[in-house]
C-alpha cells in the first residue's frame, strides 16, 4: 500500500457508516459534527465528498443554488453505482436545477396543497379502518410492514395518480430494486425502465380517453397532449411520485411505530391523542429516513463553515445529523413527542424540499393514533435484535416487522 492510499484510509472515513443503535445515527457523525462540522468522506466510488453536519450549514447548502441537484454534473456524489447508472438514463426533477426543475414542479404543486391534501383526510381515515379491520381478523402475529404500513401509502398514492393498486407486488418489487443501494446496475435500470414503461402505458391511455380524474390522467391531458412536456417525462415524474409516495412514508410507520412502542408513556399520549402532529414531526426528525444525505455538488467556488468548498466537489448535507444538532435541538436523542419548535429537516430545505410533505404528515397523523388505539397491547413479537433493519436501502427502516396484541 502506498503512503497515499493508506492516508485515504485512516484520513478519510468511509460514509456511510455503520449504526450500532437502529434508532440513531452512527456515532462517528456526532463525533464530526462536534468536532470539524464539515469534513472530507470517502464514499463508495473512492471520491471524497464534503460532508456537511451542522443544521445550520445544512439548510445554507440546500438552499443555495450553487449546489447543484443534477447528478450528471461531473462530482456529483451518487449514492450508489446502481443510482448513479440509473439516473443517468432517467433524468427526473428531483435532479434538476431551477428554472428546469420548477417547470415540472410547478405542475404538480396544486395536486398537493394544504388544501389537496386536507380533502383527501377522509379517504386516508377509511383506509386506514379498512386496513386494521383487515389486520384484526387475521392469525397471530402478523407483519405491520405488510399488513398495513406499506398498504396505506401505496393504496392512497395509487388512487392520487390513477395507478391500479392490483399491480402493487410489480411496483413494489421494482421500487425495492430501485431504493436498494445493492442492487445491481442492470437490476437497477431495468426496474427503471420497467416502471416507466408501465406508466407510459398508463398515461397513453389517460390521452386517449381524455380522463382528468387522476393525477397522471390531468398531466396526459393538460401537458403531454398540449405538447408541454412528453410521456416520458410525464412517466418520470409519475414514477418519482409513486416510489417516494410509498416507501418513505412506509417506512416511516413501522420504524416510527417500533420507537414509540419502547416509550410505553409517550406511545400512550398519541394514543389518546394528545400530541399526535408533534409525534408525527418528533418521529420525522428522530428517525430521518431518507439516511444518506442529501446530494449536491458545487457549481462555483463556495464558503461555508469555514471551508472552501471547489466548483466540481460533491457534498452531503447530512440531514439525518443535523437533526440531532444540539444546538438547535435541546436534548437532542431523546423522543419528545412535546418538543416545540422543532424545525428539523427530515423533508429536506430549500426549492427540493419534500413536495408530499403534506400527505405524508396526514398519512401518519391519521395512522400512529388508529393503529394505537385499535390494539392498545400491540407488541413486537422478536427481540429488537432480530428486527431486519433496512441499512443498505436509501430509505430506512424495517423490513418486516411482527406483532401481537
Ligand atoms: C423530496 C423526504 C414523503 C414526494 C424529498 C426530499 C426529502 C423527502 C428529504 C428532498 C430531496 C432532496 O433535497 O434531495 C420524504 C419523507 C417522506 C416523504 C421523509 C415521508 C415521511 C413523500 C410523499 C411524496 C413525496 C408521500 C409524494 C407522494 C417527493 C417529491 C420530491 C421529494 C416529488 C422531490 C421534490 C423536488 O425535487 O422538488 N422528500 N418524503 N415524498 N418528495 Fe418526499
Amino acid at each position: 500500500m502506498t503512503a497515499t492510499s493508506e492516508l485515504a484510509t485512516t484520513e478519510v472515513p468511509h460514509y456511510p457508516m455503520a449504526r450500532q443503535c437502529p434508532f440513531d445515527p452512527p456515532r462517528e457523525l456526532g463525533a464530526i459534527q462536534a468536532e470539524e462540522s464539515i469534513r472530507r468522506v470517502t464514499i463508495w466510488d473512492g471520491s471524497r465528498p464534503w460532508l456537511v453536519t451542522r443544521h445550520d450549514d445544512v439548510r445554507a447548502v440546500l438552499a443555495d443554488q450553487r449546489f447543484s441537484a443534477d447528478n450528471l454534473t461531473s462530482g456529483y456524489p451518487a449514492t450508489s453505482a446502481a443510482v448513479g447508472a440509473r439516473r443517468r438514463n432517467v433524468p427526473s426533477f428531483i435532479a434538476m436545477d431551477d428554472p428546469q426543475h420548477a417547470f415540472f414542479r410547478k405542475m404538480l404543486i396544486s395536486e398537493f396543497s394544504v388544501k389537496a391534501i386536507r380533502a383527501l383526510r377522509p379517504m386516508i381515515e377509511q383506509t386506514v379502518d379498512e386496513l386494521l379491520d383487515g389486520m384484526a381478523a387475521s392469525a397471530q402475529p402478523v407483519d405491520l410492514v405488510q399488513a398495513f404500513a406499506l398498504p396505506l401509502p401505496s393504496l392512497v398514492i395509487c388512487r392520487m395518480l390513477g395507478v391500479p393498486y392490483a399491480d402493487h407486488p410489480f411496483f413494489q418489487s421494482r421500487s425495492h430494486a430501485l431504493v436498494n443501494t445493492e442492487s445491481g446496475v442492470e437490476e437497477s435500470v431495468a426496474a427503471s425502465n420497467e416502471l416507466l414503461h408501465y406508466l407510459e402505458g398508463l398515461i397513453a391511455e389517460r390521452e386517449a380517453s381524455g380522463s382528468e380524474d387522476d393525477m397522471l390522467g390531468r398531466l396526459a391531458v393538460r401537458h403531454v397532449l398540449t405538447g408541454e412536456i412528453t410521456r416520458e417525462q410525464a412517466a418520470s415524474m409519475g414514477l418519482l411520485l409513486l416510489v417516494a409516495g410509498h416507501e418513505t412514508t412506509a417506512n416511516m410507520i413501522a420504524l416510527g411505530t417500533l420507537l414509540l412502542l419502547q416509550d410505553p408513556e409517550q406511545a400512550a399520549r398519541v394514543r389518546e391523542g394528545l400530541s399526535v402532529e408533534g409525534a408525527v414531526e418528533e418521529l420525522l426528525r428522530l428517525l430521518t429516513v431518507t439516511h444518506f444525505g442529501r446530494r449536491r455538488v458545487a457549481t462555483e467556488d463556495v464558503e461555508l463553515g469555514g471551508v472552501t468548498i471547489r466548483a466540481g466537489e460533491g457534498v452531503v448535507a447530512a440531514a439525518e445529523i443535523a437533526n440531532r444538532d444540539p444546538e438547535v435541538f435541546a436534548d437532542p436523542d431523546a423522543l419528545d413527542v412535546d418538543r416545540s419548535p422543532n424545525h428539523h429537516v427530515a423533508f429536506g430545505h430549500g426549492v427540493h424540499q419534500c413536495l408530499g410533505q403534506q400527505l405524508a404528515r396526514v398519512e401518519l397523523q391519521v395512522a400512529y393514533p388508529a393503529l394505537l388505539r385499535r390494539f392498545p397491547t400491540l407488541r413486537v413479537d422478536t427481540p429488537l435484535d432480530d428486527v431486519a433493519f433496512r441499512d443498505a436501502m436509501v430509505v430506512y427502516g424495517v423490513h418486516a416487522l411482527p406483532v401481537t396484541w
